[in-house]
């Protein structure tokens, strides 16, 4: 049952691929507490079918869009404005993905065309994004724009591989951009720094289910899940949160300020 923290409020989801991504369930939470919403990913994306349903469902106009394409973004801030009837209140980039990952090359051996795309899809789409809209004043005063990182951009974790530095920049952007867009639109730009979560982009992290549940274990309240992390998007994006911007949020059970639980030390004990 919803808060209705959302009434009225308008909002653009980008990066719901299937049931399990983060974005889908942001996209559910956010019409249960209210709001209208239009959804954006990629033509491929699209192709794998599976946003039909949710968008039949929640009622919400998909508007196809490569995000690294700036004509694509300003496309989707236009027809969403017209479909929903206004600006936006509310938008989150939940987009991700390293070629160099998916090939499996190593961090030391990197083709850097893949790091190029690494960084253009992961990070400096939501400069994009948010340039896009800026020009063309898309979103309202007070509005709250979120994009999804992983600690992995502050501490090194093996595996994530030029994915680290993809978020790096996307949480430096978040603070550049969010600078500027409080000071002239008084529009708040913040991360959320997500537990592991096991959805088609975390599946491709190298050792994935190790690191899960090394973070369940070392985080006092466990990992975080997806739609738990909805419920803290909704929150972000609500009058709550007024005066919150040029944050990097961890929403974690605790994780990135433990050092070492009990759980662990039981662990290793019992594996030596
Ligand atoms: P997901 O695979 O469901 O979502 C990734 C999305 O990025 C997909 O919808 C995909 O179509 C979209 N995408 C890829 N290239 C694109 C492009 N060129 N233009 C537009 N969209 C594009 O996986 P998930 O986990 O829901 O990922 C969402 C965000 O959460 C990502 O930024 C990811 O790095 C972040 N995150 C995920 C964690 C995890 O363990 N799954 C942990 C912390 C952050």
């Amino acid at each position: 049952m919803g808060h209705n923290l959302l009434k009225g409020k308008r909002g653009i989801i980008f990066g719901a691929l299937n049931e399990k991504s983060i974005a889908w369930k942001v996209a559910e939470k956010a019409v249960e507490e209210g709001a209208t919403i239009t959804l954006s990913n990629t033509a491929m994306a699209l192709r794998m079918g599976e946003l039909n349903g949710l968008s039949e469902k929640l009622n919400a106009k998909i508007i196809p869009a490569d995000a690294t394409n700036v004509e694509e973004l300003e496309e989707v801030f236009k027809q969403s404005m017209e479909v929903l009837g206004g600006k936006i209140d509310f938008v989150l980039h939940s987009i991700g993905m390293s070629p160099n990952v998916r090939k499996g090359r190593a961090y030391d051996d990197l083709d850097y065309r893949n790091l190029d795309k690494t960084l253009d899809i992961s990070a400096l789409s939501f400069h994009k994004m948010m340039q896009a809209a800026k020009k063309l004043d898309a979103v309202a005063e007070g509005g709250s724009i979120l994009a999804l990182t992983h600690i992995a951009a502050q501490r090194t974790f093996t595996g994530y591989n030029d994915m680290a530095d993809a978020k790096a920049l996307l949480e430096s952007i978040a603070r550049s951009f969010g600078y500027v867009y409080g000071r002239d639109k008084k529009v708040r730009v913040n991360t959320i720094s997500q537990s592991p979560t096991l959805t088609t982009a975390g599946q491709g992290i190298g050792g994935m289910n190790a690191f899960f549940d090394f973070a369940e274990k070392m985080s006092p309240l466990g990992n975080a899940n997806a739609e738990e992390c909805a419920e803290y998007c909704v929150v972000m994006f609500s009058d709550l949160t007024r005066m919150v911007t040029m944050q990097n949020l961890f929403h974690d059970g605790g994780f990135s300020n433990m050092g070492l639980t009990q759980a662990i030390v039981e662990d290793y004990i019992e594996k030596k």
